[in-house]
């Protein structure tokens, strides 16, 4: 499998992907100690997904973030430049009404301006090679007053949690990948992750990307975090 690592070129985080997309979202569980099962209820509640809205689920995989929406009653289309994932994604999510999923880079988006009331991206902006444009891409898409949900690995803000995830990050994974099938998984999570901005400085990044009303909520004590925020057009 191809290995990603933290300058993140297009080419191997897509490769990296295309290699784990068949057993992508077990993995995920196994990495996360199965804390991204909650993580995903909570994006689903803060989305507040509405029938016949067009929700946009950005890096979206094998489409286990997008599902919710659609069942909501959403037009929601799951757009990712995985071509590996988008296959497991189109056999797996076969069933469900109103999803599409669409070939596309986060850094260039293939939609219209103002097309979204909502978009959203979970564990995927870490992975982006340049956050600023993404988010930029993103409230491009979205209408005015339309609203970003951004679901992301994060950092405790408590002293003795941030020292437990560090070395959980820096000794722990390390010692799983040694024993994993995926080790190149848990390595590039536990750097990436390392390397991520801080809550308020994430918080920042959507600001100086234009977006409006930034806030956060801290999720399993600051190991994730949810950021939402809304494009003042
Ligand atoms: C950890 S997965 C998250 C998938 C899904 N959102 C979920 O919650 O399960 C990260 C995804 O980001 C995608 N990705 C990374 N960089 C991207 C980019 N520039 N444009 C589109 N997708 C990208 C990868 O292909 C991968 O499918």
């Amino acid at each position: 499998m191809s290995r990603a690592s933290l300058d993140k070129k297009p080419a191997d985080v897509a490769a990296m992907f295309d290699g784990t997309a068949e057993r992508y979202d077990l993995l995920n569980t196994l990495m996360t100690g199965g804390q991204d099962r909650r993580w995903r209820r909570e994006v689903v509640r803060a989305v507040e997904a509405r029938p016949g809205e067009r929700i946009l689920d950005l890096a979206a995989g094998t489409g286990t973030s997008s599902v919710p929406f659609a069942e909501a009653g959403a037009h929601t289309v799951a757009c990712d430049f995985s071509l590996g994932m988008l296959r497991v994604g189109v056999r797996r999510q076969a069933g469900v009404r109103r999803l599409s999923f669409v070939a596309g880079d986060a850094l260039r988006l293939p939609f219209a301006d103002g097309v979204f009331d909502a978009v959203t991206i979970s564990f995927g902006l870490r992975n982006v090679a340049d956050t600023g444009q993404a988010l930029r891409e993103l409230r491009r898409v979205t209408r005015s007053g339309g609203r970003l949900l951004v679901c992301e690995v994060s950092h405790p803000p408590n002293g003795l949690l941030a020292l437990g995830h560090r070395t959980h990050l820096k000794f722990g994974l390390p010692l799983l990948a040694r024993v994993s099938s995926n080790p190149d998984s848990y390595r590039y999570l536990a750097e990436s992750t390392l390397a991520w901005p801080d809550q308020a400085a994430l918080a920042r990044l959507l600001q100086d990307a234009g977006w409006g009303e930034v806030r956060w909520r801290d999720l399993t004590f600051g190991v994730a975090a949810l950021h939402h925020a809304v494009n003042p057009g």
